[in-house]
């Protein structure tokens, strides 16, 4: 069973997708730690915008890596959206996303372009989307309980800015599949989003809720 979730910053798309993979077994991987990885490889060689040297980063992405505190900075996001913008960034890293979409029992993967390229036949695929306002607010509220410093207006520009270049890339922009569920979260919390996945998943797959 593939789970696709794709969807904007800070819609909420890593909290439900880790909430998914519980809930039904399945592996999870985030793939905007992929980006954000490439970019930090590329912000420490002051090579941003070398497109080649980010696909050879790319290449050989050291999963250990993907958890280092550091890729969860604003600078690594920022930073992931122009990276996610080259081609060749885009391809080095769909084969691995691919390999563990396949292993047995089977995943969820959240990101942007999960639904429409990395696997366009997932059992189920959710658009989870939310007002920039919303997100803007999650994320600073995310952010201060980190003990970070927090300008909520930089925060909702960051987040637009972010919107606009993930739609309008030419390779793999941010968009809805035709078959993806749209699920929007403006004003439902964690649980009640996790609630509503899991009663669209359960249809679409034709599993009987448990209980
Ligand atoms: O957590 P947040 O939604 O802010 O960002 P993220 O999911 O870690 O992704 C960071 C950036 O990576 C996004 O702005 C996208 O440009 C890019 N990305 C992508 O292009 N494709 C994906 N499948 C995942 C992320
Ligand atoms: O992965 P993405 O950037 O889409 O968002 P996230 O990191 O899963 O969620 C951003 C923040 O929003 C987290 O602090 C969540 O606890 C919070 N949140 C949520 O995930 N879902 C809601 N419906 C409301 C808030």
């Amino acid at each position: 069973m593939i789970v696709a979730i794709d969807g904007p910053a800070a819609s909420g798309k890593g909290t439900l997708a880790r909430r998914l993979a519980r809930h039904y077994g399945l592996r999870h991987l985030d793939t905007g730690l992929l980006y954000r990885a490439v970019a930090l490889k590329l912000i420490h060689r002051d090579m941003l915008e070398d497109a080649e040297a980010g696909a050879e980063e790319a290449r050989h992405l050291d999963p250990a890596f993907l958890s280092d505190s550091a890729l969860r900075s604003e600078a690594a996001g920022a930073g992931a959206s122009v990276v996610s913008s080259y081609p060749q960034v885009r391809q080095a890293l769909l084969e691995m996303q691919r390999r563990f979409a396949a292993e047995a029992p089977g995943a969820v993967l959240d990101g942007r372009d999960i639904g429409t390229v990395i696997c366009p036949d997932a059992d189920a695929k959710l658009f989870v989307i939310a007002s920039p306002e919303e997100r803007a607010r999650r994320r600073a509220l995310e952010l201060e309980s980190r003990g970070e410093e927090v300008d909520e207006a930089a925060i909702l520009a960051d987040i637009r800015a972010r919107d606009h270049r993930d739609m309008n890339r030419a390779t793999a922009p941010l968009k809805a599949a035709d078959d993806a569920v749209t699920l929007d979260t403006t004003t439902l919390d964690a649980d009640a989003v996790f609630a509503a996945a899991i009663a669209i998943i359960d249809g679409l797959t034709g599993r009987t809720p448990a209980s």
